[in-house]
Parts: structure tokens; C-alpha cells; sequence
């Protein structure tokens, strides 16, 4: 086990079912999920545990220090997941279970279906984090705004005023495809970056470290896509969390990569494009057309830990301005109907029926 200062924050998060349809998750399995994480803190299993919500995903977020990948934390999760799972199905749910992909836990959530973001870091004097979570989305939506946070100085002021941000981030980004990651190095490797992270639907930023010394400072969902590549199951709405202040980026740094609600995949069977609209807490709740999509963003401050908050980082007027364009890009989009761009490319689509509608009709194609 670690040392007493290294803590790991874990974020584990699963769609396990939730009313009407897909919109939110029911009041009885959060109080279901917190008792769960509350009893791990009671047995010394965790020593903070809050959950949280971001349209029909259910968030877990634990500190310990038993480092990344512990069973014994993530069959915690999966059998809070699991306990959530039989509310749900009591309450007959929309989709109860429906992020469980196997029936038995095998050491490991990775690859099960639930998402997971985890970091093990040294907690500083003063440790600032935020956690992102997000519905109807798919983990190439952190790209954009992980690029702005730590590359893009326009963005945050810090990559040239504070020395030791000057020396720019290392970021890591998984092929979702090949299941192999690549660490490119910004400032230096810049463009090489862009042409990866750009294709959001094939390259994932997975994690990005502050480059004079390794410090970790954000990290995102993106391992159950890697363990099953090969056999893409659909969207995973993702979560990640961000290291702020102190030689990292400020919270406000962090923020103002989502004044720009920038358009993702995931909305309406995981099958249209759409804005990420960022919302306060009790705003997260995806009604039209099943979306837009949602961001949530919650502050800590962690303290020997604990998680001090969470503060609702999208309740400020600074962001009705993003949340009206946001509105005015979901109008816009939802007006092409069933037409590319709005619908995804036949090969990113969750659902379709192609294949039934090839098979009836492929004989009636003629050459040209
Ligand atoms: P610190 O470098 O002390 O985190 O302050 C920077 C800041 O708050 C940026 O807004
Ligand atoms: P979830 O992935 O959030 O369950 O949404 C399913 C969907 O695509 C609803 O239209
Ligand atoms: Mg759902
Ligand atoms: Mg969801």
C-alpha cells in the first residue's frame, strides 16, 4: 500500500438505469449508491466517498490510498453498481443494468462496462479538483477542452505566465481502435497532437502530465473503450477530473475551456452529433430528443482525503451565455434531421438498422 500522502482519487461511473427513459437517475438509487459508499468508509475501505449524477449516469467518487486499479475499490463499485441495479429493476427502469456488461466481476471494472477516471498523486497544501461528468457523449468530448486547458494559451494564461506551467504538458492519447497509447509532448509536438485528437471518434486524450516533472494533472474515462476495442460496444458518456491551481492550471483556466459548447457525438441513440451544454447540477437532466448533451462540473478541495464540496462550477451566469448557444447549435443541428452531420457516419452509429435494410436490398443495386 502506498504511503499516508499518496492518495488516489477514483471516479468510476456506470448507467445502470434510470426514468423516464433515459433522462436521469432515480433519488432511490443515489440513496442506494451512498449508503453503499458510506459503509466503505465506516469499514476503512475508502476514506471519502460522494455520488453524484449527470442525466442518467450515476458518478462514484472515492478517495483511498490503495492506488489505481484496486480490486478491492472497484468491486466496490461494481457491486454498488450491482445494488443500484436490483432498485432499478424493483422500479422497473429504463435500461436497468444497462452499463453491466458481464454478469460476474472479475477483479477488475475495466472492460465491464462501468467507466472509470483514476489518478494517484501526492495531495498537495492545497489540492483544487474538478471533476467533469457528462451524458449522451462519448469520451473524444474531453479532447477539445483537455487541448484548450493544457496547450492553448488563449485558454489558459498560465502556459505563459507561470514558470512552471511555461514548459507546456505531456499528453497521452489512446487509439481507441488499436488499443496502444502515444505521449506527445506540447508545446513541441503540437500539431502532431492535433491530428490525432482531432478525430475524436478514433483518439482519446487519456491523460495529460506537467512536463518538467511528471506531475499528473488530469485524467479521463477512456479504458473500457481500449478493452474492448475491436468490438465497439457504442458511447460510453465519460467523466474526468483536472488537477487545478499552484503550477496547474487555475480553476478559471480550467472553466473557460467550456464557454464554447463544442459539438460531440453521443445525443439521441448515441447516434447524432450535438453541443455540450454545461449545466449546473439540477440542470443535467437531457429531455430533448434526449439531450442536448450535459456536462456537470464538480470542485473539491481535498483535505487529508476528504472531499470538501462539491462546488457547482456551471451555477454562474458566465455560462448562460454558452448554455444559449448551445440551444441555438441543438436547433440548428436537430433542423438536418436524419442527414449527416447531425447523424453520425454509418460506422459510429450506436444503433442502425443498415445491415437489415442492406440485406433486402442489396440485389437491387446495378452497376453504373
Ligand atoms: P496560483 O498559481 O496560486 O494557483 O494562482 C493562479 C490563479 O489563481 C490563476 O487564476
Ligand atoms: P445513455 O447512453 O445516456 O443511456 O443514452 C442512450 C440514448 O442514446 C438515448 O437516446
Ligand atoms: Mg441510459
Ligand atoms: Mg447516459
Amino acid at each position: 500500500m502506498a504511503d499516508t500522502k499518496t492518495l488516489t482519487l477514483s471516479v468510476i461511473k456506470a448507467d445502470v438505469g434510470s426514468y423516464t427513459g433515459h433522462n436521469r437517475v432515480h433519488p432511490d438509487l443515489m440513496a442506494k449508491a451512498r449508503e453503499c459508499l458510506h459503509e466503505a468508509v465506516t469499514r476503512g475501505t475508502l476514506i471519502d466517498g460522494q455520488v453524484m449524477r449527470c442525466g442518467d449516469d450515476i458518478n462514484l467518487i472515492m478517495t483511498h490510498r490503495r492506488g489505481v486499479e484496486a480490486t478491492e475499490i472497484h468491486k466496490l463499485a461494481w457491486d454498488t453498481f450491482m445494488a443500484c441495479t436490483a432498485v432499478a429493476k424493483k422500479l422497473h427502469l429504463y435500461g436497468a443494468g444497462q452499463d453491466l456488461l458481464v454478469d460476474a466481476f472479475a477483479g477488475n471494472v475495466k472492460g465491464m462496462g462501468p467507466g472509470v477516471a483514476e489518478m494517484e498523486f501526492v495531495e498537495r497544501p492545497s489540492e483544487p479538483v474538478v471533476v467533469f461528468m457528462a451524458d449522451k457523449c462519448a469520451p473524444g468530448a474531453w479532447n477539445l477542452p483537455l487541448y484548450r486547458i493544457f496547450a492553448d494559451p488563449f485558454c489558459n494564461a498560465g502556459l505563459v505566465i507561470d514558470p512552471k506551467m511555461h514548459e507546456g504538458f505531456d499528453f497521452v492519447v489512446l487509439d481507441l481502435v488499436k488499443a496502444a497509447s502515444i505521449t506527445l509532448s506540447c508545446p513541441a509536438e503540437l500539431y502532431d497532437l492535433l491530428m490525432f485528437i482531432g478525430a475524436v471518434n478514433r483518439y482519446a486524450i487519456k491523460q495529460v502530465r506537467r512536463h518538467i516533472d511528471g506531475e499528473p494533472a488530469a485524467v479521463a474515462s477512456t479504458q473500457k473503450l481500449a478493452h474492448i476495442a475491436g468490438k465497439y460496444v457504442g458511447k460510453d458518456d465519460p467523466v474526468m477530473f483536472v488537477r487545478a491551481q499552484a503550477g496547474l492550471p487555475g480553476v478559471g483556466e480550467v472553466m473557460e475551456a467550456f464557454a464554447f459548447p463544442h459539438l460531440v457525438e453521443g445525443w439521441n441513440r448515441g447516434s447524432h452529433h450535438g453541443p455540450l451544454m454545461p449545466c449546473r447540477f439540477e440542470m443535467a437532466n437531457p429531455t430533448r430528443f434526449d439531450g442536448p448533451p450535459r456536462v456537470v462540473a464538480a470542485g473539491y478541495q481535498i483535505a487529508d482525503g476528504k472531499l470538501i464540496g462539491p462546488v457547482d462550477l456551471f451555477d454562474d451566469p458566465a455560462y448562460d451565455g454558452a448554455r444559449a448557444k448551445a440551444n441555438e447549435i441543438a436547433e440548428y443541428m436537430r433542423r438536418h434531421g436524419p442527414f449527416q452531420p447531425h447523424r453520425l457516419p454509418l460506422e459510429d452509429m450506436e444503433y442502425t438498422t443498415m445491415p437489415a435494410i442492406m440485406g433486402r436490398l442489396k440485389d437491387r443495386f446495378r452497376a453504373e
